[in-house]
């Protein structure tokens, strides 16, 4: 078969939680390690994306250097991938506007994300009524540039999660528009394909009916890369599951328990059910127990290589500047091709 080009990318939200590790990040690292030699691995830091919410500056800095430093921590290789900051290659911006102008509204307007967007900011006394001041135009169009973020590079494949289908499934309509509306020569655009990670939902400590999420203020319902030893098992410890007897697998009556298994499960690479007969004669307690020590386990390594390449300041704009120069060259030969079919 022919060479992949796979294509993902993360916002910068700061210190990814064990949510975010199992259901994205990890997959990362598996795809690098499962890629042939020919594949393309294109990882990004997408800074334009996080700017459809309001952000701190200050904040919004450091989280970006940190997402960096935690994909080289938890493994991915600046040598074998391209890892880079999506707003340090400006073909990014120059595509998106291109793509803009080729995408029918209707199909924005049918993106799940933006209907939530719009549902929330309506009144709550009059639903025709929307509150403009909670909406900007970089929310409507988010699903174009990430359109723009795989076209650039010809990517064949994105992971992505369950929630981003739609999205991908726009990025194949706008590449295909593209291609049948600037038809000289060869179809520009492969149509990317979704690949779908496995979905290891992580749901909230505290609220198991919930997935576990950086915007709850609840900080003991979530595990970061960075916890410690202590605060790791303090969490688990504090996990909310039921007053049942005995350990099951049981999603729906029990999902702070199963939840628990989830975790063993993913962080121990073995099948939840497995995980679940283990434990036919065990108890919470144990379960906690050995949840902790495996969280603690996985986390141990990337944890301590986030502690040490955090502080190298100029070791990450190096890995950031050649990144970017990678990402630039590869994105180049898309964009002088696209600017001829387009006229420009
Ligand atoms: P959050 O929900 O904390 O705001 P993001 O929306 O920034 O997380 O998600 C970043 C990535 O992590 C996405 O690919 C998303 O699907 C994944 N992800 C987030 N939360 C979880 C979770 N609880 N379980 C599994 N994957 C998750
Ligand atoms: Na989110």
């Amino acid at each position: 078969s022919s060479p992949r080009v796979v294509f993902s990318g993360i916002q910068p939200t700061g210190i990814p939680h064990l949510g975010n590790y199992l259901g994205a990040l990890s997959n990362w690292v598996k795809l690098q390690k499962n890629a042939g030699p020919e594949d393309e691995l294109i990882f990004s830091i997408v800074g334009w994306h996080a700017l459809t919410l309001p952000q701190d500056p200050v904040a919004l800095r450091a989280a970006r250097s940190d997402m960096l430093s935690v994909l080289l921590a938890i493994g991915i290789d600046p040598n074998r991938s391209i890892v880079f900051h999506q707003d340090q290659n400006l073909h990014h911006t120059e595509l998106c506007w291109i793509l803009n102008c080729v995408t029918p509204l209707g199909k924005l307007r049918r993106m799940t994300t933006w209907k939530a967007r719009l549902a929330a900011s309506r009144n709550a006394n009059d639903e025709s009524e929307v509150d403009e001041s909670l909406l900007n135009a970089g929310l409507f169009t988010y699903p174009v540039l990430q359109a723009a973020d795989i076209l650039a590079y010809r990517a064949t494949h994105v992971p992505v999660g369950e929630d981003q289908r739609q999205h991908l499934e726009l990025s194949r309509d706008i590449a295909d528009i593209f291609n049948r509306t600037f038809n000289q020569g060869p179809p520009l655009f492969p149509l990317p394909e979704c690949v779908i990670t496995p979905s290891k939902r992580v749901l909230s400590l505290k609220d198991p009916t919930s997935k576990m999420s950086k915007s709850s203020p609840d900080i003991q319902s979530r595990i970061l890369l960075t916890d410690t030893g202590a605060q790791i098992r303090a969490k688990i410890r504090g996990a909310v599951t039921d007053s049942i007897q005995g350990v099951t697998y049981d999603p729906v009556n029990r999902p702070g328990t199963s939840n628990l298994l989830t975790i063993l499960a993913a962080c121990t690479d073995r099948e939840v059910l497995d995980v679940a007969k283990t434990y036919q004669h065990k108890g919470h307690g144990q379960l906690k127990t050995d949840v902790a020590d495996a969280v603690e386990e996985l986390f141990k390594h990337p944890r301590s290589e986030f502690e040490k390449i955090r502080g190298e300041a100029s070791y990450l704009l190096k890995i950031a500047k050649d990144g970017a120069e990678r990402a630039m060259t590869r994105s180049e030969r898309t964009l002088l091709e696209v600017r001829s079919r387009i006229g420009l």
